[in-house]
């Protein structure tokens, strides 16, 4: 496994790698790694011939400066875990990435004025600035996202769409912990006991999905009351959307994919999480 932190020895070796006619495979993280990026990681090593992963807190797609402080980093223990799954690591430092501050703008229109594009500003233009820049480097055949950033996924399927680029867009299923709760790098900042409070939100959002009779307004008022249950856990948002344009629905007749996305509150810690209704 090669470690590199610049851009230039990324592309000297990616280009050894290249021109052997190996397929690459890519998944992009901020390090803090999880259950989630190996699942994502095993999924490239099985479909591709070289596995390239990238490990850098992007400061772009943070709207809070106190959250960016408190990203957790874990270089050395990520180095471990990466051990024989990956052929490159890519660490840069923030100097490397950017070393002036970046001006792309990107727009993807109605994908981004809902749920984080709301509660974040800026933050999906702070994602795409830095996946785009990572394939232009990296230029992978294949690059891994994980569901559990519904929104994130969709937005980066539509650059790849928009500026039609050659890697191809790979979802994968939310890797869950035991009690439900979803991987996160986030989680590494809970406490226990809130982290048995946080396995609540995939609770609710299971049984959300088994309630007689659905609609978009017991669904949403089934969520909320069971959260209301909870006075630790502090709602941001519930959206039952369309699972393509990510447009709230009326009715769960409204799309052929409808999904429920969640961002919750444990103490000073937001998560997300989400759920298919269909
Ligand atoms: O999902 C993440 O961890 C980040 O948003 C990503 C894709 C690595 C870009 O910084």
């Amino acid at each position: 496994m090669l470690v590199v932190k610049t851009v230039e020895e990324l592309k000297n070796v990616l280009f050894r790698v290249h021109s052997a006619g190996k397929s690459v495979g890519f998944v992009p993280t901020m390090g803090a790694l999880h259950e989630g990026h190996l699942a994502l990681l095993q999924q490239a090593r099985s479909e591709n011939e070289a596995v390239v992963c990238s490990i850098f807190v992007n400061p772009m797609q943070f709207n809070n400066d106190a959250d960016l402080q408190k990203y957790p980093r874990t270089l050395e223990a990520d180095l471990t875990l990466l051990q024989g799954l990956v052929d490159v690591v890519f660490a840069p430092s923030k100097q490397e990435v950017f070393p002036e501050p970046p001006t792309e703008k990107y727009d993807f229109g109605q994908l981004e004025t809902v749920m984080e594009g709301t509660a974040r500003p800026g933050h999906f233009n702070g994602v795409a600035i830095i996946v785009k820049r990572l394939f232009e480097w990296i230029n992978p055949e294949k690059a891994y996202f994980g569901e559990k950033d519904f929104q994130q996924l969709v937005i980066v399927k539509k650059m790849a769409k928009q500026y039609k680029l050659q890697t191809e867009i790979v979802s994968c299923p939310i890797v869950r912990e035991e009690s439900g709760l979803a991987f996160s790098s986030r989680n590494k900042r809970l406490s226990d006991s809130e982290l048995n409070l946080a396995a609540n939100i995939n609770r609710i959002l299971r049984g959300s999905s088994i309630i007689g009779n659905p609609s978009v307004e017991a669904i949403k008022s089934f969520v909320t009351n069971e959260l209301d249950k909870y006075p630790a856990l502090k709602l941001d948002y519930f959206e039952i959307v369309n699972a393509q344009t990510l447009q709230p629905v009326e009715t769960l007749k409204s799309a052929k994919h409808i999904v429920g996305c969640i961002a919750v509150y444990v103490g000073e810690v937001r998560l997300i999480d989400n759920i298919r209704y269909k």
